[in-house]
């Protein structure tokens, strides 16, 4: 059964843009505009921004997921709504439209929990904002990307030229982003856009078997490995050296007792290997 976020003053049109439910310690968050193949308009943009305040620190949510409505993951921005509407407000509803929607893709590159973007249908422009916001990524073999900007004259704003150079090669993302040709989720996957292309009708599982999965590691090492590995990337080896150690340190200061207790179980006693999996929390006593 999904859920609307009900917010005081909000009309339901706006409220119900986002749907989502929250099943065995995984939010299932859904851009609900299917009619409109879930392309992101600035109320959408706004609701989401509340769903994901609203779920980033439930005790129990441990990982989170982004799906679409229908047949699209997103149709990218509102054509109508996110783009004519706000620039006949001039640059003023231009930029509040920006930062509704740019804030809430960086909200959710940082996000307190793991994230999947389970990508079933079309993935356009700016849906690529929230692609690469998610750290894991998932798409049915027949889903459809495309930097469609070129083919009604823009250039990949809101983050998707950056989004398409971060995870595929030069060639592939200048290709990409000049013919304004799509390219399906099997081909997404091998140009790094998704970790795994699969048959629609598995790919709930196969995100669920991911999260489940996620939900076993310590919470307090998810949040810096995600936090790590977004951020090295940027770094000199030697930068990159002296962040690790100092986000290690800080994690520490938050959760001795897991990490100590994951030693415990491996060193003294050897009832699971770290290189074969993680270490029992349950038996965590603080
Ligand atoms: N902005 C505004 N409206 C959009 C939209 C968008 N990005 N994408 C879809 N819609 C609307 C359509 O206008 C249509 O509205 P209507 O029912 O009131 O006429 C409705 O959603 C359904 O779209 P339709 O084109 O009929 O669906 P489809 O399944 O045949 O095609 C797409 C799906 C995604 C291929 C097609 O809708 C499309 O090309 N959308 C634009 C994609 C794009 O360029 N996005 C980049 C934005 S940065």
């Amino acid at each position: 059964m999904t859920n609307i976020l009900h917010v005081e003053g909000v009309e339901q049109t706006e409220l119900e843009t986002v749907a989502f439910t929250v099943e065995n310690g995984v939010a299932w968050v859904s851009l609900n505009r299917p009619d409109k193949r879930n392309c992101m308009s600035p109320r959408l943009n706004r609701q989401m921004m509340r769903v994901l305040d609203a779920l980033e620190f439930r005790d129990d949510v441990g990982v989170l997921v982004l799906t679409g409505e229908g047949t699209a993951w997103t149709a990218g921005m509102d054509l109508k709504e996110y783009f004519r509407e706000t620039e006949a407000r001039g640059l003023q509803g231009t930029r509040e439209a920006q930062r509704e929607s740019y804030g809430w893709w960086r909200r959710l590159r940082w996000y307190q929990k793991p994230t999947i973007a389970m990508v079933n249908g079309w993935c356009f422009g700016g849906g690529y904002g929230p692609l690469f916001a998610c750290d894991l990524a998932f798409a049915a073999d027949d889903a459809q990307f495309g930097l469609s900007e070129i083919n009604w004259g823009i250039l990949p704003g809101g983050g998707a030229a950056k989004v398409a150079t971060e995870l595929t090669s030069f060639r592939n993302a200048m290709y990409h982003s000049l013919m304004g040709e799509n390219v399906d989720g099997k081909t997404a996957a091998q140009w790094g856009f998704v970790n795994e292309a699969l048959p629609l009708a598995q790919l709930k599982d196969r995100v669920s078997e991911v999260a489940q999965k996620l939900l076993t590691k310590n919470p307090v090492a998810l949040k810096a490995t995600k936090d790590a590995v977004r951020r090295v990337r940027e770094m000199t080896y030697d930068n990159a050296e002296d962040y690790l150690i100092r986000a290690q340190e800080a994690a520490n200061s938050f959760d001795n007792e897991g990490r100590k207790e994951g030693i415990k179980q491996f060193i003294d006693d050897k009832s699971y290997k770290p290189g074969l999996g993680a270490y029992d929390k349950s038996k965590q006593s603080a």
